[in-house]
């Protein structure tokens, strides 16, 4: 049974499933947009059940309808101003790139901005049937982060990358699955069940072998921590200098207007 631990804030919700750590957003009037504090929340939990000799997988999962609408766009309107990225979103960034135990996530809704590009990093993805993706980094003035500049090519081919990155329509789970971002699409209702299965199916193997074996494939596919690394530096080197942009003002000033 599930065994509740230290909640690290009440929109971040920390949880020990046996050996599965649970990180879960819950953000829900928001859609799980995420703050810095947000961030420096999944970071520390992530940070703590790396170090924790029980937990052998992580699992990520959202509220029902919503895994994450992305970074929150007043933070990034905020940041407009500063011309910088939040430090808790390039650590949250780095953590997730070099994650050494396995990483499920189940998404069930919205997944917009890195609400996608995270999926990269995952070694499995659930997705259920009504899950809609999108990465509007271009029509923000922003460009891809998450190093999805280079894990979307290699994971999709580039045609596939350039239309999700940089056309950036909504898409849905069967076209995630098609274009390997997800590995299984359910029912909303069975997501979570599915996803705590696929975790806990993994904490139940040799961990060794099973940690050889990740290391192996992701390095087939040229997945080098140092150059994913690199390339989210480098991504939000440009990212910074495009928040500072007249364009990025005026989509973030224009969705927070939207409604008034
Ligand atoms: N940042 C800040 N607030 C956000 C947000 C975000 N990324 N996404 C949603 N919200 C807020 C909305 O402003 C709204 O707040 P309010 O109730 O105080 O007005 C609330 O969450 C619910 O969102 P709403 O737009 O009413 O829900 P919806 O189902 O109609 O649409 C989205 C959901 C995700 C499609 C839409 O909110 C959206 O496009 N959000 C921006 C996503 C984005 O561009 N993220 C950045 C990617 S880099």
């Amino acid at each position: 049974m599930t065994e509740p631990t230290a909640a690290p804030s009440p929109l971040v919700v920390t949880e020990r499933d046996g050996a599965v750590a649970v990180v879960r957003l819950r953000r829900a009037d928001k859609k799980n947009a995420m703050t810095s504090e947000m961030y420096a929340d999944v970071t520390r939990a992530w940070r703590a059940a790396e170090a924790d000799a029980d937990v052998a997988v992580h699992l990520w999962l959202g509220v029902p309808g919503a895994f994450s609408a992305g970074n929150d766009i007043e933070e990034f309107l905020e940041a407009t101003r500063t011309g910088r990225l939040s430090l808790a979103v390039i650590e949250f960034l780095h953590t997730l790139a070099s994650l050494d135990k396995p990483l499920v996530i189940g998404v069930d809704g919205l997944a917009v901005g890195v609400g996608t590009t995270a999926l990269l990093h995952a070694d499995l993805v659930v997705a259920s049937d009504r899950s809609v993706f999108r990465t509007p980094f271009v029509d923000l003035g922003l460009v891809p982060e998450a190093a999805s500049s280079l894990l979307a090519p290699r994971r999709m081919g580039h045609a596939a990358a350039f239309e999700l990155l940089c056309l950036g329509a909504p898409f849905d789970a069967g076209r995630a699955q098609a274009v390997g971002l997800v590995n299984r699409v359910v029912a909303a209702d069975a997501l979570e069940a599915e996803a705590r299965g696929l975790a806990r199916a993994l904490a139940a193997k040799p961990r060794a072998a099973l940690a050889a074996s990740r290391r192996l494939l992701r390095e087939a596919i040229g997945v080098d921590r140092a150059a994913v690394i690199a390339r989210i530096d480098a991504e939000a080197e440009e990212f910074a200098a495009r928040l500072a942009s007249p364009e990025a003002a005026a989509a973030f000033s224009a969705f927070m207007s939207r409604k008034k």
